[in-house]
C-alpha cells in the first residue's frame, strides 16, 4: 500500500481541512506532517463548523487512526484547548490520536521570540501568526529544541536550559519577559499531553503500509509558503511541499502514491509578501465578502486576487501532483468575467517560470473567461455543471496538465463533487 498526500498549492487556506475530512473514509490513517497551530483547517457538516489547528482533519470520521507526525511543532496549551473542544463535541480523541515522540514542543518563550523578531523587522515583518512557529523550527534545526518524548525524562532540566537561552536572547533584544503565569499553564498542559499515546510515527506508519493499510498525509499551509520554494522570506518555517511528508512522518519517497493538489478557483494570501495577481479594487473586495476570506485562526483579512497559473504550474511540478482539487468555485458564481493569470511580464519579457524574486516589476498577463452566472452550491453531480464552468475547468486542466478530480461548491462536507 502507498501513502497519499494532500497539500495546498497556493498560500494556504485552500480548503485542505474540508477535503481531508471528505476523503478520510477511504483511509485507515490520517497524519499531519508539518506546521503547527499556525494552521486553521475548517470543516463543516451537519450544520456545525469546526476549526482544527494541530489535530488532523480525519478526526471526525470515526475509526481512523490520526497522527501528529514528527515534522509538526506542537503547542501544549493550544493542543489541550483544541482537544478538549473536540471531546466536548463527542470525539473520543484519546482513543484515535497518536503523537510522535519526535514532534517539537512550542514553548511560551518561542511565542515571545516570534513577536520580538517581528518587531525587529519593522515594516519588513512577515506577518506571522504569532504562534512561535519560526523560533521553534529554528531551535529544531540548531539542535536546541525540546521534543514530545523529552517530557518523559529529566524534562524540567531540559526545559530550564532551553528557557535560559530564550530569556538571554529576549533580553538582548530589549524585551523584559514575564512568563510565570503562562509557564504554569504550559506545564499543566504538558501533564494533559501525557495522557496521549506517544509513538515513533516512522515505525507506526511503515508497519501500517506493510500490513496493507492506507494512509493520507495532510499538509498545512501551502507550497508558496514553503521555506525553500515559497516567496522567501515571506514564508513559514517548514517544508510544506510533498517531500515534507517524507521527512515529517518517516515515509520513503518511493512509498508516495497519489498527490492531491488543492487550490482555490481564485487566490488568497494572509500576512505580508508578494502576490502578483492581488486585486486592490472592488472585485477583490467582492471575492473577500462572498468567500468570507478572513483567517480561521487570526481573523485577519485575507488578501484576494485571481488564480495564478504560473505559480500553480510551479507548485504542481514541485509536488508531483497527480490529481487536482478545485475549491470555492461557488464564490465566483456571480462574476460576469473571470480571469486567470497565464504568464508574467517581467520588465517587458514574458515568462511562465515562477521567478526568484517577485517585485513590482512583475505584471500578470491574463486570459478572460465568461462567468457561469448561476448558483453552483446546490449541485450534486458534474453533469449539472454549466457549460462555461466546464470550459473553464477544461482550460485549467490543459494549462496545468493534471486532471481536476474533485470540485468543491460550498463549505459543507456534502458540497463536494467528484469528476
Ligand atoms: P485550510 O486551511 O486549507 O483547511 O482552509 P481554511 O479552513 O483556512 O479556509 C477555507 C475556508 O473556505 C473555510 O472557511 C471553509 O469552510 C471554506 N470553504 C471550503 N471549501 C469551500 C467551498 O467550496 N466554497 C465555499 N464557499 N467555502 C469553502
Ligand atoms: P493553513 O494550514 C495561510 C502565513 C502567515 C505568514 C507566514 C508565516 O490554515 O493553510 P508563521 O506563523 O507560519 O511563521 O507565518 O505564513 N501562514 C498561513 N497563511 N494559511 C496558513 O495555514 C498559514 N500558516 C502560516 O500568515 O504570512
Ligand atoms: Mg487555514
Amino acid at each position: 500500500m502507498k501513502v497519499d498526500v494532500l497539500l495546498g498549492l497556493q498560500w494556504g487556506d485552500e480548503g485542505k481541512g474540508k477535503v481531508v475530512d471528505v476523503l478520510t473514509p477511504r483511509y485507515d490513517v490520517v497524519a499531519r506532517f508539518q506546521g503547527g497551530p499556525n494552521a486553521g483547517h475548517t470543516l463543516e457538516f451537519e450544520g456545525k463548523k469546526y476549526v482544527l489547528r494541530s489535530i488532523p482533519s480525519g478526526i471526525f470520521q470515526h475509526g481512523q487512526v490520526n497522527i501528529i507526525g514528527n515534522g509538526v511543532v506542537l503547542d501544549p496549551i493550544l493542543f489541550r484547548d483544541e482537544a478538549q473542544d473536540l471531546q466536548k463535541s463527542g470525539v473520543d480523541i484519546k482513543k484515535v490520536l497518536k503523537i510522535s515522540r519526535k514532534a517539537h514542543l512550542i514553548m511560551p518563550t518561542h511565542r515571545l521570540l516570534d513577536a520580538a523578531y517581528e518587531k525587529l523587522k519593522g515594516d519588513a515583518k512577515i506577518g506571522t501568526t504569532g504562534k512561535g512557529i519560526g523560533p521553534t523550527y529554528t531551535d529544531k534545526v540548531s539542535r536546541n529544541g525540546l521534543r514530545v518524548g523529552d517530557i518523559l525524562s529529566d524534562f524540567d532540566k531540559k526545559y530550564a536550559v532551553a528557557k535560559a537561552r530564550h530569556i538571554a536572547l529576549l533580553t538582548a533584544l530589549g524585551e523584559t519577559p514575564d512568563i510565570a503565569e503562562i509557564e504554569a499553564k504550559w506545564f499543566d498542559a504538558i501533564e494533559y499531553l501525557k495522557e496521549y499515546e506517544f509513538i515513533d510515527s516512522e515505525f507506526f506508519i511503515n508497519k501500517m503500509i506493510a500490513s496493507g493499510k492506507s494512509v493520507l498525509c495532510e499538509g498545512a499551509q501551502g507550497s508558496l509558503l514553503d521555506v525553500d520554494f515559497g516567496s522567501y522570506p515571506f514564508v513559514t518555517s517548514s517544508n510544506t511541499v510533498c517531500a515534507g511528508a517524507c521527512t515529517g512522518l518517516g515515509v520513503a519517497p518511493s512509498k508516495i502514491g497519489e498527490v492531491y493538489g488543492i487550490f482555490k478557483a481564485y487566490c488568497t494570501r494572509v500576512g505580508s509578501g508578494p502576490f502578483p495577481t492581488e486585486l486592490f479594487d472592488e472585485t477583490g473586495s467582492k471575492i473577500r465578502a462572498i468567500g468570507h476570506e478572513y483567517g480561521a485562526v487570526t481573523g485577519r483579512e485575507r488578501r484576494c486576487g485571481w488564480i495564478d497559473l504560473v505559480a500553480l504550474r510551479y507548485t504542481i511540478m514541485l509536488n508531483g501532483v497527480t490529481q487536482l482539487i478545485m475549491m470555492k468555485s461557488d464564490v465566483l458564481d456571480d462574476f460576469d468575467t473571470i480571469k486567470a493569470c497565464v504568464a508574467y511580464n517581467i520588465n517587458g519579457v514574458k515568462t511562465t517560470d515562477f521567478p526568484f524574486s517577485i517585485d513590482n516589476d512583475v505584471t500578470p498577463i491574463y486570459r478572460e473567461f465568461p462567468g457561469w452566472k448561476c448558483d453552483m452550491t446546490k449541485m450534486k453531480s458534474a453533469d449539472e455543471f454549466p457549460a462555461q464552468f466546464n470550459d473553464y475547468i477544461a482550460f485549467l486542466e490543459k494549462e496545468l496538465g493534471v486532471p481536476v478530480t474533485i470540485v468543491s461548491v460550498g463549505p459543507d462536507r456534502e458540497q463536494t463533487i467528484l469528476r
